[in-house]
Protein backbone atom coordinates (compact mmCIF):
# COMPACT_ATOMS: atom_id res chain seq x y z
CA UNK A 1 0.00 0.00 0.00
CA UNK A 2 1.14 3.33 -0.84
CA UNK A 3 1.23 5.72 2.18
CA UNK A 4 0.39 9.37 0.64
CA UNK A 5 0.84 12.83 2.75
CA UNK A 6 -1.19 15.61 2.10
CA UNK A 7 -1.94 18.97 3.74
CA UNK A 8 -5.78 19.68 4.90
CA UNK A 9 -7.48 20.84 1.92
CA UNK A 10 -11.29 20.45 0.93
CA UNK A 11 -10.18 17.43 -1.14
CA UNK A 12 -7.82 15.51 1.33
CA UNK A 13 -10.48 16.07 3.80
CA UNK A 14 -12.80 14.28 1.68
CA UNK A 15 -10.55 11.60 0.97
CA UNK A 16 -9.94 10.68 4.58
CA UNK A 17 -13.50 10.60 5.29
CA UNK A 18 -14.24 8.24 2.39
CA UNK A 19 -11.32 6.31 3.71
CA UNK A 20 -12.80 6.26 7.57
CA UNK A 21 -16.24 5.71 6.31
CA UNK A 22 -14.76 2.43 4.37
CA UNK A 23 -13.56 1.03 7.37
CA UNK A 24 -9.30 2.43 6.11
CA UNK A 25 -7.10 4.31 8.72
CA UNK A 26 -6.47 8.21 8.60
CA UNK A 27 -4.15 9.64 10.33
CA UNK A 28 -4.38 13.23 11.21
CA UNK A 29 -3.22 16.10 13.32
CA UNK A 30 -4.22 17.30 16.91
CA UNK A 31 -2.97 20.01 19.58
CA UNK A 32 -1.01 17.46 21.28
CA UNK A 33 0.18 14.73 19.00
CA UNK A 34 -0.72 12.70 16.01
CA UNK A 35 -3.80 10.25 15.98
CA UNK A 36 -4.21 7.15 13.95
CA UNK A 37 -7.82 7.22 12.89
CA UNK A 38 -10.52 4.65 12.81
CA UNK A 39 -14.66 5.05 12.60
CA UNK A 40 -15.62 4.38 16.63
CA UNK A 41 -18.75 1.93 15.24
CA UNK A 42 -16.31 -0.49 12.79
CA UNK A 43 -15.17 -3.69 14.90
CA UNK A 44 -13.03 -4.30 12.02
CA UNK A 45 -11.38 -1.05 11.35
CA UNK A 46 -10.84 -0.86 15.17
CA UNK A 47 -9.23 -3.99 15.66
CA UNK A 48 -6.88 -3.20 12.19
CA UNK A 49 -5.47 0.18 14.71
CA UNK A 50 -4.36 -2.47 17.65
CA UNK A 51 -2.67 -4.98 14.55
CA UNK A 52 -1.31 -1.99 12.95
CA UNK A 53 0.63 -0.36 15.97
CA UNK A 54 1.18 -3.48 18.06
CA UNK A 55 -1.10 -2.35 20.60
CA UNK A 56 -2.03 -4.90 23.66
CA UNK A 57 -5.99 -5.02 23.67
CA UNK A 58 -6.11 -4.57 26.69
CA UNK A 59 -5.20 -0.74 26.29
CA UNK A 60 -8.26 1.27 24.99
CA UNK A 61 -8.52 4.07 22.42
CA UNK A 62 -10.02 7.34 23.32
CA UNK A 63 -13.09 8.77 21.01
CA UNK A 64 -12.76 11.93 19.05
CA UNK A 65 -15.61 13.93 18.39
CA UNK A 66 -15.96 17.53 16.57
CA UNK A 67 -17.31 20.02 18.65
CA UNK A 68 -20.68 20.30 18.08
CA UNK A 69 -21.40 16.40 18.49
CA UNK A 70 -23.96 15.32 20.64
CA UNK A 71 -22.30 13.52 24.01
CA UNK A 72 -25.29 12.17 24.83
CA UNK A 73 -24.75 9.79 21.73
CA UNK A 74 -21.71 7.90 23.73
CA UNK A 75 -21.89 8.97 27.29
CA UNK A 76 -24.33 8.11 30.13
CA UNK A 77 -23.45 9.61 33.45
CA UNK A 78 -22.56 12.89 33.41
CA UNK A 79 -21.66 14.47 36.49
CA UNK A 80 -22.17 18.61 37.31
CA UNK A 81 -18.50 19.07 37.66
CA UNK A 82 -17.67 17.82 34.19
CA UNK A 83 -19.91 20.41 32.59
CA UNK A 84 -17.65 22.99 34.16
CA UNK A 85 -15.10 21.58 33.11
CA UNK A 86 -15.70 21.21 29.28
CA UNK A 87 -17.00 24.90 29.53
CA UNK A 88 -13.61 25.47 31.07
CA UNK A 89 -11.29 23.23 28.67
CA UNK A 90 -12.41 22.20 25.57
CA UNK A 91 -11.72 22.30 23.18
CA UNK A 92 -8.38 21.16 23.91
CA UNK A 93 -6.08 18.80 25.06
CA UNK A 94 -8.18 17.27 28.11
CA UNK A 95 -9.79 13.74 27.36
CA UNK A 96 -12.64 12.60 30.05
CA UNK A 97 -13.25 9.26 30.78
CA UNK A 98 -17.36 8.61 31.22
CA UNK A 99 -19.35 5.45 31.99
CA UNK A 100 -19.97 4.27 28.01
CA UNK A 101 -23.61 3.69 26.25
CA UNK A 102 -21.90 1.22 24.90
CA UNK A 103 -22.94 2.28 20.92
CA UNK A 104 -19.28 2.49 20.09
CA UNK A 105 -17.16 -0.65 19.12
CA UNK A 106 -17.09 -3.07 22.19
CA UNK A 107 -13.25 -3.14 21.30
CA UNK A 108 -12.38 0.91 21.97
CA UNK A 109 -13.10 0.16 25.28
CA UNK A 110 -10.69 -3.29 25.42
CA UNK A 111 -14.07 -4.75 27.29
CA UNK A 112 -14.55 -2.29 30.21
CA UNK A 113 -17.65 0.09 31.12
CA UNK A 114 -16.12 3.44 30.23
CA UNK A 115 -15.29 5.42 27.33
CA UNK A 116 -12.77 8.34 26.55
CA UNK A 117 -13.55 11.41 24.94
CA UNK A 118 -11.85 14.17 23.32
CA UNK A 119 -12.73 17.28 21.26
CA UNK A 120 -9.69 18.26 20.19
CA UNK A 121 -8.92 22.06 19.37
CA UNK A 122 -6.53 22.03 16.33
CA UNK A 123 -8.60 23.36 13.64
CA UNK A 124 -7.39 20.28 11.20
CA UNK A 125 -8.32 18.00 13.44
CA UNK A 126 -12.17 19.73 13.84
CA UNK A 127 -12.35 20.11 9.93
CA UNK A 128 -11.46 16.30 9.61
CA UNK A 129 -13.94 15.43 12.48
CA UNK A 130 -16.61 17.43 10.56
CA UNK A 131 -16.53 15.89 7.70
CA UNK A 132 -16.44 12.34 9.11
CA UNK A 133 -19.18 13.46 11.37
CA UNK A 134 -18.24 10.28 12.90
CA UNK A 135 -16.70 10.00 16.58
CA UNK A 136 -13.33 8.41 15.65
CA UNK A 137 -10.80 6.56 17.50
CA UNK A 138 -7.57 7.20 17.84
CA UNK A 139 -4.18 6.59 19.92
CA UNK A 140 -1.25 8.50 19.01
CA UNK A 141 -0.07 7.17 15.36
CA UNK A 142 3.28 5.89 16.64
CA UNK A 143 4.42 1.71 16.66
CA UNK A 144 3.30 0.70 20.28
CA UNK A 145 5.81 1.43 22.95
CA UNK A 146 7.83 3.77 20.27
CA UNK A 147 8.11 7.47 20.64
CA UNK A 148 4.94 9.59 19.86
CA UNK A 149 4.87 11.91 16.77
CA UNK A 150 4.21 15.58 16.64
CA UNK A 151 4.54 15.75 12.70
CA UNK A 152 3.66 14.24 9.50
CA UNK A 153 6.88 12.79 8.77
CA UNK A 154 7.11 10.44 12.58
CA UNK A 155 4.03 9.07 11.08
CA UNK A 156 5.47 8.30 7.70
CA UNK A 157 8.26 7.10 9.64
CA UNK A 158 6.50 4.56 11.86
CA UNK A 159 3.81 3.40 9.20
CA UNK A 160 4.83 3.84 5.69
CA UNK A 161 3.21 1.43 3.14
CA UNK A 162 0.66 0.48 6.32
CA UNK A 163 -1.69 3.05 5.84
CA UNK A 164 -3.36 4.80 2.91
CA UNK A 165 -3.04 8.49 3.95
CA UNK A 166 -1.79 11.30 6.29
CA UNK A 167 -3.06 14.32 6.92
CA UNK A 168 -0.58 16.81 7.14
CA UNK A 169 -1.28 19.58 9.55
CA UNK A 170 2.30 21.43 10.44
CA UNK A 171 4.02 20.29 13.87
CA UNK A 172 1.90 19.60 16.90
CA UNK A 173 2.49 22.54 19.46
CA UNK A 174 1.53 20.92 22.25
CA UNK A 175 3.74 18.20 22.19
CA UNK A 176 2.36 15.57 24.87
CA UNK A 177 -0.80 13.94 25.09
CA UNK A 178 -3.64 14.61 26.27
CA UNK A 179 -4.46 14.44 30.06
CA UNK A 180 -6.88 11.99 30.97
CA UNK A 181 -9.31 12.45 33.76
CA UNK A 182 -11.61 10.15 35.06
CA UNK A 183 -15.00 11.57 35.51
CA UNK A 184 -17.02 8.63 36.94
CA UNK A 185 -16.63 9.69 40.48
CA UNK A 186 -17.68 12.66 42.83
CA UNK A 187 -14.24 13.93 42.63
CA UNK A 188 -11.98 14.10 39.18
CA UNK A 189 -9.18 11.54 38.93
CA UNK A 190 -6.14 11.94 36.80
CA UNK A 191 -5.16 9.08 34.93
CA UNK A 192 -2.69 10.40 32.74
CA UNK A 193 -0.52 14.19 33.06
CA UNK A 194 -0.39 16.46 30.38
CA UNK A 195 -0.63 20.05 29.10
CA UNK A 196 -4.61 20.62 31.69
CA UNK A 197 -2.96 20.35 34.72
CA UNK A 198 -4.48 19.47 38.37
CA UNK A 199 -4.16 22.41 39.13
CA UNK A 200 -5.67 23.95 36.77
CA UNK A 201 -8.74 21.30 37.11
CA UNK A 202 -8.73 21.86 40.67
CA UNK A 203 -9.39 25.60 40.05
CA UNK A 204 -12.46 24.45 38.04
CA UNK A 205 -13.76 21.84 40.60
CA UNK A 206 -12.60 22.06 43.56
CA UNK A 207 -10.96 19.00 44.42
CA UNK A 208 -8.84 16.83 41.85
CA UNK A 209 -6.80 14.05 42.38
CA UNK A 210 -4.19 11.74 41.05
CA UNK A 211 -4.71 8.53 40.12
CA UNK A 212 -2.30 5.85 42.28
CA UNK A 213 -2.76 2.43 41.68
CA UNK A 214 -3.41 0.18 44.75
CA UNK A 215 -0.92 -2.87 45.18
CA UNK A 216 -2.93 -5.43 43.10
CA UNK A 217 -5.89 -3.67 41.85
CA UNK A 218 -6.07 -3.71 37.77
CA UNK A 219 -5.01 -0.41 36.58
CA UNK A 220 -7.85 1.93 35.34
CA UNK A 221 -5.71 3.09 32.63
CA UNK A 222 -3.86 0.19 30.92
CA UNK A 223 -1.70 2.28 29.07
CA UNK A 224 -0.06 3.92 32.33
CA UNK A 225 1.35 0.43 32.84
CA UNK A 226 3.59 0.15 29.91
CA UNK A 227 6.99 0.93 28.84
CA UNK A 228 6.66 3.84 26.54
CA UNK A 229 8.03 6.81 24.60
CA UNK A 230 10.96 4.70 24.04
CA UNK A 231 13.78 6.07 21.40
CA UNK A 232 15.79 2.83 19.65
CA UNK A 233 18.64 3.76 21.06
CA UNK A 234 19.34 3.43 25.21
CA UNK A 235 18.20 6.02 27.26
CA UNK A 236 19.26 7.21 30.59
CA UNK A 237 18.01 9.35 32.86
CA UNK A 238 20.05 10.93 35.56
CA UNK A 239 19.49 12.99 38.75
CA UNK A 240 21.79 16.20 38.33
CA UNK A 241 23.67 17.74 35.35
CA UNK A 242 27.28 16.31 37.52
CA UNK A 243 25.79 13.06 37.27
CA UNK A 244 24.81 13.68 33.47
CA UNK A 245 27.71 15.00 32.08
CA UNK A 246 29.83 12.14 34.07
CA UNK A 247 27.85 9.29 32.42
CA UNK A 248 28.14 11.22 29.15
CA UNK A 249 32.09 11.31 29.02
CA UNK A 250 32.64 7.80 30.46
CA UNK A 251 30.25 6.64 27.19
CA UNK A 252 32.19 8.77 24.53
CA UNK A 253 35.48 7.41 26.14
CA UNK A 254 33.20 3.99 25.36
CA UNK A 255 32.91 5.58 21.97
CA UNK A 256 28.96 5.11 21.71
CA UNK A 257 28.92 8.65 21.02
CA UNK A 258 26.28 10.04 23.83
CA UNK A 259 24.01 13.31 23.65
CA UNK A 260 23.02 14.86 26.40
CA UNK A 261 19.13 15.79 26.48
CA UNK A 262 18.38 19.12 28.99
CA UNK A 263 15.65 21.65 29.55
CA UNK A 264 15.44 24.52 31.82
CA UNK A 265 17.60 25.44 34.40
CA UNK A 266 19.70 22.24 33.98
CA UNK A 267 20.42 23.09 30.27
CA UNK A 268 22.20 26.74 31.73
CA UNK A 269 24.51 24.42 34.02
CA UNK A 270 26.41 22.67 30.88
CA UNK A 271 29.71 22.50 29.12
CA UNK A 272 29.62 22.33 25.42
CA UNK A 273 29.00 18.71 24.41
CA UNK A 274 27.09 16.89 21.89
CA UNK A 275 23.13 18.42 23.18
CA UNK A 276 19.21 17.63 22.29
CA UNK A 277 18.54 20.80 23.75
CA UNK A 278 14.59 20.71 25.50
CA UNK A 279 14.62 24.70 25.32
CA UNK A 280 14.01 27.08 28.51
CA UNK A 281 10.23 27.09 29.43
CA UNK A 282 7.67 23.71 30.88
CA UNK A 283 5.69 24.56 27.36
CA UNK A 284 9.26 24.53 25.13
CA UNK A 285 10.22 20.87 27.19
CA UNK A 286 7.12 19.74 26.41
CA UNK A 287 6.66 20.60 22.75
CA UNK A 288 10.23 19.45 21.88
CA UNK A 289 10.42 16.50 24.00
CA UNK A 290 9.29 13.82 21.85
CA UNK A 291 11.12 15.77 18.65
CA UNK A 292 14.42 15.39 20.35
CA UNK A 293 13.94 11.76 21.63
CA UNK A 294 13.29 10.62 17.54
CA UNK A 295 16.14 13.07 16.86
CA UNK A 296 18.36 11.26 19.19
CA UNK A 297 17.34 7.91 18.29
CA UNK A 298 18.62 9.33 14.20
CA UNK A 299 22.11 10.79 15.41
CA UNK A 300 22.74 9.32 19.16
CA UNK A 301 24.18 5.87 20.25
CA UNK A 302 23.09 6.91 23.42
CA UNK A 303 20.82 9.40 25.10
CA UNK A 304 21.69 11.15 28.56
CA UNK A 305 18.95 12.76 29.71
CA UNK A 306 19.14 14.98 32.31
CA UNK A 307 16.17 14.93 34.73
CA UNK A 308 15.06 18.90 34.90
CA UNK A 309 14.55 20.99 38.20
CA UNK A 310 11.23 22.04 37.08
CA UNK A 311 8.44 20.03 38.72
CA UNK A 312 5.04 21.61 38.79
CA UNK A 313 2.23 21.95 36.19
CA UNK A 314 3.07 20.88 33.19
CA UNK A 315 6.32 19.52 33.61
CA UNK A 316 4.62 16.60 35.68
CA UNK A 317 3.31 15.12 32.24
CA UNK A 318 7.01 15.78 30.47
CA UNK A 319 8.80 13.67 33.63
CA UNK A 320 6.14 10.79 32.98
CA UNK A 321 7.06 10.90 29.53
CA UNK A 322 10.97 11.07 29.98
CA UNK A 323 10.53 8.59 32.82
CA UNK A 324 9.28 6.23 30.54
CA UNK A 325 11.39 6.78 27.77
CA UNK A 326 14.34 6.27 30.07
CA UNK A 327 13.25 3.28 31.65
CA UNK A 328 15.17 0.14 31.04
O1 LIG B 1 -3.50 13.58 23.06
C1 LIG B 1 -3.97 12.45 22.97
O2 LIG B 1 -4.72 11.97 23.86
C2 LIG B 1 -3.64 11.60 21.73
C3 LIG B 1 -4.25 12.31 20.52
C4 LIG B 1 -4.10 11.51 19.24
O3 LIG B 1 -5.58 12.65 20.77
N1 LIG B 1 -4.11 10.26 21.87
C5 LIG B 1 -3.51 9.37 22.70
O4 LIG B 1 -4.07 8.10 22.66
O5 LIG B 1 -2.58 9.66 23.42
P1 LIG B 1 -3.30 6.82 23.26
O6 LIG B 1 -4.13 5.66 22.85
O7 LIG B 1 -1.90 6.82 22.81
O8 LIG B 1 -3.41 7.00 24.82
C6 LIG B 1 -4.68 6.90 25.44
C7 LIG B 1 -4.52 6.69 26.92
C8 LIG B 1 -3.99 5.31 27.26
O9 LIG B 1 -3.11 5.43 28.36
C9 LIG B 1 -5.25 4.55 27.65
O10 LIG B 1 -4.99 3.51 28.57
C10 LIG B 1 -6.12 5.65 28.24
O11 LIG B 1 -5.83 6.82 27.50
N2 LIG B 1 -7.55 5.37 28.09
C11 LIG B 1 -8.29 5.30 26.96
N3 LIG B 1 -9.57 4.95 27.21
C12 LIG B 1 -9.66 4.80 28.55
C13 LIG B 1 -10.72 4.43 29.44
N4 LIG B 1 -11.95 4.15 29.00
N5 LIG B 1 -10.44 4.38 30.76
C14 LIG B 1 -9.21 4.65 31.22
N6 LIG B 1 -8.14 5.00 30.44
C15 LIG B 1 -8.37 5.07 29.11
MG1 LIG C 1 0.16 6.57 22.89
Amino acid sequence: MKTEVKKITAESLREASELIRAGELVAFPTETVYGLGANAFDDDAVKRIFQTKGRPSDNPLIAHVHTDYDLKKLVDFDPPYAEKLRKAFLPGPLTMVYPSTNKVSPFVSAGGSTLAVRVPSHRGAQSFLKEVDLPVVAPSANRSKHVSPTSASHVLFDFDGQIPLILDGGRSEGGIESTVLDVTGEIPLILREGLITREMIASVTGKCEKYVRKEGEIARSPGMMYKHYAPACPAYLCESAEEGVALYRKLDQEGKNPYLMAGGVCLRELPPLRLLSLGDTPKEMAANLYEKLREGERVAGAVVAIRPKEQDGIMAGVMDRLTRACRS
